[in-house]
């Protein structure tokens, strides 16, 4: 692909267990991550859906437990002259890594700041470190780069503040910290994971935005790990919605906003706080992610998902395109699956958010408009058994068996389905996904222009 080189990252079927006592875990797979030189990606999902895991694999810190089954992760960076590389990070060693990439090309900002901070050391000191390690940048220039560095994350009397040590600031001011140091060595990809989660709300804000205005300044690329659809629009270009190892949807932030394809997606705006209603009800996705030691055949996501289709308990579903941007890994957009809406509910908060962000020119709709589902359709607690509704009926007759005599829960039933989808055999034409032409992603066509 001519413009395969504007990609700073490619992730590609990273698949990764880890071995443990209790029996393998199968943490990621399969999973696909683009990232283009200065934008910023989110990866979003709850706790343990793998965010962590797909970051440090790409920055080659896994754990000594992990093995990586299958995949690549192509970085492409610049050497300091301006020469251009590119290394596939899973075919190097830890020793080369952290000599070349870490800390230098490829910088990490944590979710505790104390954690990446050494307590024992100036401030100054722990920026100028990987200055002179990595590039023996002599010390009185590595000193006048510190101070620069944290006039540019905002802090005051830099050279103050250079002189002391960590406990000595307040929480967010070490975030800052870690973002100059984070930066010292000018690098092309910086990952921040969580970086907000330990401060509260309105220094948040302002980190989020630093880190934002970094990217655009310096126009390097971001990957904004959260477990908070709420910060991902404050942040990112394109947004990945992890489930248990997966990435079920992804998409532009309007795409992922204002058009969401899949349940889980549907959930999690679901449960974004809406600032504009007085609903102090806040919606929680029903039950809890798998347990990754016992996989089951079938979509990991279908026993809380209560739109799940009788092919769910069966087949992985493949990733449907939507757009040239937009994939959602879900049955209910296969043509021949029958027509299922987002809960009204989320409509609802969804014309509002667009009307709020100025994306339409109607008047706000009314909170509880008449005619719109209540909470009940969207809180209702989903099991397996009962989650298979209103579609089941519809589906068991063609969707089910077809697609599932057809489609086993492996990489190349991913093709087979696609391929079947887009004969629409079998399939009502109407299902209303009509976006959905049934194109499976594959490696060339899941790029986000
Ligand atoms: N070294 C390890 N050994 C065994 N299992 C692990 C190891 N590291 C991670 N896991 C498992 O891999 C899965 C994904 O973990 P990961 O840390 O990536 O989650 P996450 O999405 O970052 O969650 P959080 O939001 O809590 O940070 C989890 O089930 C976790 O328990
Ligand atoms: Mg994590």
């Amino acid at each position: 692909m001519s413009d395969s080189n504007d990609k700073i990252l490619e992730i590609r079927d990273l698949d990764i267990t880890f071995k443990t006592t209790a029996g393998p875990v199968h943490a990621i797979r399969g999973i696909n991550v683009d990232l283009k030189r200065g934008e910023t990606v989110a990866i979003v999902g709850e706790s343990g859906s793998g965010k962590s895991v797909t970051m440090r694999a790409a920055m080659g810190i896994l754990a000594k437990n992990a093995v990586v089954n299958r995949g690549s992760i192509i970085f492409r960076y610049h050497h300091q002259d301006g020469s251009e590389a590119e290394v596939d990070i899973l075919s190097k060693d830890k020793k080369w890594i952290r000599s070349h990439i870490n800390g230098k090309r490829m910088a990490m900002v944590f979710q505790d700041p104390m954690t990446s901070l050494d307590p024992t050391m100036q401030i100054g000191r722990q920026i100028m470190e990987d200055m002179i390690w990595h590039y023996k940048t002599p010390k009185e220039e590595a000193r006048k780069r510190a101070i620069e560095l944290l006039t540019e994350v905002g802090i005051e009397e830099p050279e103050k503040r250079m002189k002391e040590y960590p406990h000595q600031l307040s929480g967010g001011m070490r975030q800052r910290v870690v973002i100059a140091i984070a930066l010292a060595c000018n690098p092309d990809l910086l990952i921040c994971d969580e970086p907000t989660t330990a401060l509260d709300v309105t220094i948040q804000a302002k980190i989020i935005e630093l880190i934002r205005r970094i990217q655009k300044e310096r126009g390097i690329s971001v990957i904004y790990i959260t477990h908070d659809l709420g910060v991902v629009a404050k942040v990112a270009d394109y947004v990945n919605v992890m489930y248990a190892g997966r990435i079920v949807e992804k998409g532009t932030i309007n795409e992922i906003y204002y058009d969401p394809r899949h349940p889980y997606t549907w959930g999690l705006l679901s449960a974004m706080p809406d600032l504009d209603t007085n609903d102090e009800r806040l919606y929680t996705i029903p039950g809890s992610p798998p347990n990754l030691l016992h996989e089951k055949a079938g979509d990991a996501f279908a026993p809380r998902n209560k739109f799940a289709l009788e092919i769910d308990d069966k087949a992985d579903p493949p990733m449907f395109q939507i757009s040239t941007t937009h994939f959602a890994a879900t049955w209910l957009l296969d043509p021949r699956a029958p027509k299922v809406e987002m809960p009204a509910e989320l409509r609802a908060k969804i014309l509002r958010m667009k009307h709020e962000a100025g994306l339409d020119d109607t008047p706000a709709p009314e909170e509880r408009a008449t005619g719109i589902a209540t909470d009940a359709d969207v809180r209702e607690e989903g099991s397996a058994a009962g989650a298979v509704t209103a579609a089941d009926g519809k589906a068991s007759g063609n969707t089910s068996g077809e697609v599932s005599e057809g489609v086993k829960a492996d990489s190349a039933a991913e093709t087979k389905a696609a391929d079947s989808a887009k004969s629409g055999e079998g399939g009502s034409a109407d299902t209303g996904n009509s976006g959905a032409a049934g194109a499976a992603e594959n490696e060339e066509g899941e790029s986000h222009a």
